[in-house]
C-alpha cells in the first residue's frame, strides 16, 4: 500500500467509537496519505507500507490531536486587575454589572486594530499547541458592534492561517449589552439579527453562532430570536447556558438542534432530557467553574445516566477562565467534576470534534479521518489527565505533517 508516512512501534488511543473504551490498538501502526490517515490497527495484522517516510515511535501513545471546542481567544487587554478585586471579594456578577467585566475587555478589544488582535491572540494559541491541540473553536462577542466584530471575526480566521491548526470560528454578538444600547437589549438583539448575522454569514466569517444566556447577559426570548437569524443563514447554533443561574437555555438550545450547550453548572432535568433527545453536546469548562470559584458542579452523573455526550474546553478568556492548557482543563474535569480519565480524553477530542460539527473529519483515528495527531512521552493514559503544569507531548501533526 503506497503512503506518505506511516508510524509504527505505537500505542494508540483511537477514540473510535465502535472500539470499547479508549480503543487501544498495542502494537499499532497508522499511515496517511494526503493528509489523512488511511490505515489505523495492530502492524501484525497491517499490509505492507510503502511510505516516503517511516516513524518509530518506540512504543510512544499517539491520540487523536487534542481540540478545544470552546475558546474566546481573540480579545484586547487582561482583566488582571478584575482579578486583583475578586480576591478582595468583589463577586464576578458585580464586577460585570459595575461596568465592568466583558464590557472592560469590549473596550480594549474595539481599541484594539485587528493585526493586534492577532498579535494578542497568537502566545494564547501557541500555548495550545505547545500541548497536542490541532483544532481550535474561537469566538468573537468583545466587539460587540458590526465593524468590531467583524474585525474580531477575521483576526480569528487569520489564527488559523499563521498556524498549523484548525481554527474553527463562532460567531458571539449577543454576549454582552454594550453602552450605547443601555436600557435597549431588544434594540441591540435587533442588530444582531438584521445586521450582524448577514455581514458574518456574507463574508463566511463563522461556522456557529453562539449567545450569553443568563441574567447578565440576554434573555431566551432574545437568544430565540438569534437563534431563527442563524438558521436563516444555515448557520448552526451552540450556547452559554446555565453557567450561573437556570433560565432553562438548554431546552432552547436543544429546539434548535444546537452543536453544543456550554457550561452548564445549573443544568436542570428537564434541560438534559432535552440535551439527550436532541443529540447537544454537553461542552464543561472546568476553567470557569475553579477560577470563579463556583461550588454547584455540573449534574455529570445525569448527563451520564441520560447518555449526553461530554466535551471538555477551557474557555480561555480574560474574565473567568485565563486558561491556555487542555490538559490542566482535563485535570480539572476529573478533580472538580469527577470525570473518568475515558470521559476527560474523549472530551477533548471524540465529543470535542462533535461539539464542533466537526466529527466525520477529525477526533479520532480512523481511517478517512485528516491525520491530526499528538504522540506522548506516557506510559499511561492516565498521565495525561493525572499531572498537573506538566507536557509530556512529543510530537503534534496536523495533517499529517
Ligand atoms: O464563557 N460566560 C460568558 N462568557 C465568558 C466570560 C466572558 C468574560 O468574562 O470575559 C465565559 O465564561
Ligand atoms: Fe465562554
Amino acid at each position: 500500500m503506497l503512503c506518505d508516512r506511516v508510524w509504527r512501534n505505537a500505542r494508540l488511543a483511537t477514540l473510535a467509537a465502535d472500539r470499547p473504551g479508549l480503543g487501544t490498538i498495542n502494537g499499532g501502526i497508522l499511515a496517511c496519505s494526503e493528509g489523512r490517515i488511511v490505515y489505523v490497527g495492530e502492524a501484525a495484522d497491517a499490509p505492507t507500507f510503502e511510505a516516503a517516510e517511516s516513524v518509530d515511535c518506540e512504543g510512544r501513545w499517539i491520540t487523536p490531536g487534542l481540540i478545544d471546542p470552546h475558546t474566546h481567544l481573540v480579545f484586547g487587554g487582561d482583566r488582571a486587575h478584575e482579578f486583583e478585586l475578586r480576591l478582595g471579594h468583589a463577586t464576578y456578577e458585580e464586577i460585570a454589572r459595575s461596568g465592568g467585566g466583558i464590557i472592560s475587555t469590549m473596550t480594549a478589544t474595539r481599541a484594539a486594530g485587528e493585526d493586534e488582535l492577532v498579535a494578542q491572540a497568537l502566545p494564547r494559541l501557541d500555548a495550545l499547541i505547545a500541548e497536542g491541540v490541532t483544532t481550535v473553536e474561537v469566538k468573537s462577542g468583545y466587539g460587540l458592534s458590526l465593524q468590531h466584530e467583524l474585525k474580531s471575526l477575521r483576526a480569528a480566521r487569520r489564527l488559523g492561517e499563521a498556524r498549523r491548526v484548525t481554527v474553527t470560528t463562532t460567531f458571539l454578538g449577543a454576549h454582552a449589552l454594550p453602552a450605547e444600547f443601555a436600557g435597549d437589549p431588544d434594540g441591540y438583539i435587533d442588530l444582531v439579527c438584521r445586521e450582524m448575522i448577514p455581514a458574518v454569514a456574507a463574508e463566511g466569517l463563522a461556522d456557529a453562532v453562539d449567545a450569553f444566556c443568563e441574567g447578565i447577559g440576554f434573555t431566551p426570548a432574545q437568544i430565540r430570536r438569534v437563534f431563527e437569524a442563524a438558521r436563516a443563514h444555515g448557520l448552526p447554533v451552540k450556547l452559554h447556558a446555565e453557567q450561573l443561574s437556570n433560565l432553562s437555555g438548554a431546552v432552547l438550545a436543544a429546539e434548535f438542534g444546537a452543536l453544543s450547550a456550554d457550561h452548564l453548572e445549573h443544568l436542570d432535568a428537564a434541560g438534559i432530557a432535552a440535551m439527550a433527545k436532541a443529540g447537544v453536546v454537553a461542552t464543561l469548562l472546568p476553567g470557569a467553574f475553579y477560577f470563579v470559584r463556583e461550588t454547584r458542579a455540573p449534574p455529570v452523573q445525569a448527563l451520564r445516566d441520560a447518555g449526553v455526550a461530554i466535551a471538555l474546553a477551557t474557555d480561555c478568556n480574560p474574565g473567568t477562565s485565563p486558561l491556555t492548557s487542555l490538559l490542566l482543563a482535563m485535570n480539572m474535569g476529573a478533580t472538580l467534576f469527577r470525570l473518568t480519565v475515558e470521559e476527560c480524553l474523549a472530551g477533548v477530542t471524540r465529543e470535542a470534534a462533535k461539539a464542533l460539527g466537526r466529527a466525520g473529519d477529525t477526533g479520532a483515528l480512523e481511517a478517512g479521518k485528516r491525520c491530526d495527531l499528538a504522540i506522548w512521552d506516557i506510559e499511561r493514559p492516565a498521565e495525561l489527565v493525572y499531572r498537573m503544569g506538566f507536557n509530556p507531548l512529543h510530537a503534534r501533526v496536523w495533517r499529517g505533517l
